[in-house]
């Protein structure tokens, strides 16, 4: 128990490197305990200067370590699986962070039953990490499992232990959600625009409002609700957007929108169980 982890990757892009990253900047671990394989030979220097271990074939990586990090897109998630199938055993911790992907599509693509599984689901704010990573594990994990959980998504921000099933609301509300964000602050740039903002300021404003608000909900002990009424003097400004908000339903809109997300997060977790 508490042993050093080692960490093996299968594909080293945007999340791959971020996690590595984040697990090396925070001193979480060694470049010499991670290793990966990425057929990209750009993703090969990259990891190369980070000091890391770059296996030429990916059915090594299992003789490096017994944690192996799934990090390649859905698309090539067979293929990249393919090579390893051989190579693993009830004793390896499989972490997948591929979107939509169940537990029980690994076993049974993999043949191993009573494999061990993290199945995650990190958003893009782990790429500067300020992410929120929602995990789910297979039953065969125990403490172990949740500790290296633990240790690899907190490089790359905040970690929330979920039931698989709930995986789909995690991914309908913090997976998708940056871009309910820059949404609404494209929103803002277009009507900073139209008073008539050079886009450049309207940008400005928009953005540091959404770093600035998203920094005091973070660090502030009060509610969202109560810092939304701390702005909202009675006749003021932003009453009067708020109220224009609240007479179009705005939150009714944010719960069938979200509820579309997890309904089609479902969808897409059936379809790749089936397929
Ligand atoms: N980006 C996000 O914010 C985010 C959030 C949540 C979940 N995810 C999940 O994270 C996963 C990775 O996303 P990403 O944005 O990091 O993708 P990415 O930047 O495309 O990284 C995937 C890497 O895998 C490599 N690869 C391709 N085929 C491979 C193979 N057979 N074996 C090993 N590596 C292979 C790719 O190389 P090539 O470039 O040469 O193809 C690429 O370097 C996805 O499944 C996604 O659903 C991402």
């Amino acid at each position: 128990m508490n042993s050093k982890i080692t960490l093996s990757v299968l594909g080293f892009g945007n999340m791959g490197q971020a996690i590595v990253g984040g697990l090396i900047n925070k001193g979480i671990m060694s470049p010499e305990d991670i290793s990966i394989y990425d057929p990209d030979e750009g993703k090969q220097k990259t990891a190369k200067e980070m000091k890391v271990d770059v296996c030429p074939l990916p059915e090594i990586l299992l003789e490096k370590s017994r944690v192996i990090l799934v990090a390649v897109k859905p698309q090539v998630l067979k293929e990249a699986l393919f090579p390893i199938k051989q190579k693993l055993h009830e004793s390896v911790l499989l972490v997948s962070i591929v979107a939509g992907v169940p537990i029980e599509f690994y076993k049974k693509f993999l043949g191993v039953p009573n494999l061990k599984i993290i199945r995650s689901m990190p958003n893009t704010p782990a790429l500067v990490g300020c992410g929120i990573t929602g995990v789910s594990l297979s039953p065969e994990c125990g403490e172990e499992e949740v500790r290296v959980g633990k240790v690899i998504f907190s490089s790359v921000g905040e970690v929330v232990f979920v039931p698989e099933p709930q995986i789909d609301v995690v991914t309908a509300i913090s997976g998708s959600g940056p871009a309910y964000f820059f949404y609404l602050c494209e929103g803002l740039i277009s009507a900073g625009e139209s008073l008539g903002l050079d886009k450049e300021t309207a940008y400005k404003l928009a953005v540091q409002t959404l770093y600035g608000a998203g920094t005091l909900a973070k660090v502030s002990k009060e509610l969202p609700e109560t810092l939304r009424m701390r702005v909202t003097s009675k006749g003021g400004t932003t009453e009067r957007a708020i109220n224009y908000f609240q007479d179009k339903d705005f939150l009714g809109i944010v719960k069938e929108a979200i509820h579309s997300a997890y309904r089609r997060a479902k969808e897409l977790g059936m379809q790749n169980l089936l397929e």
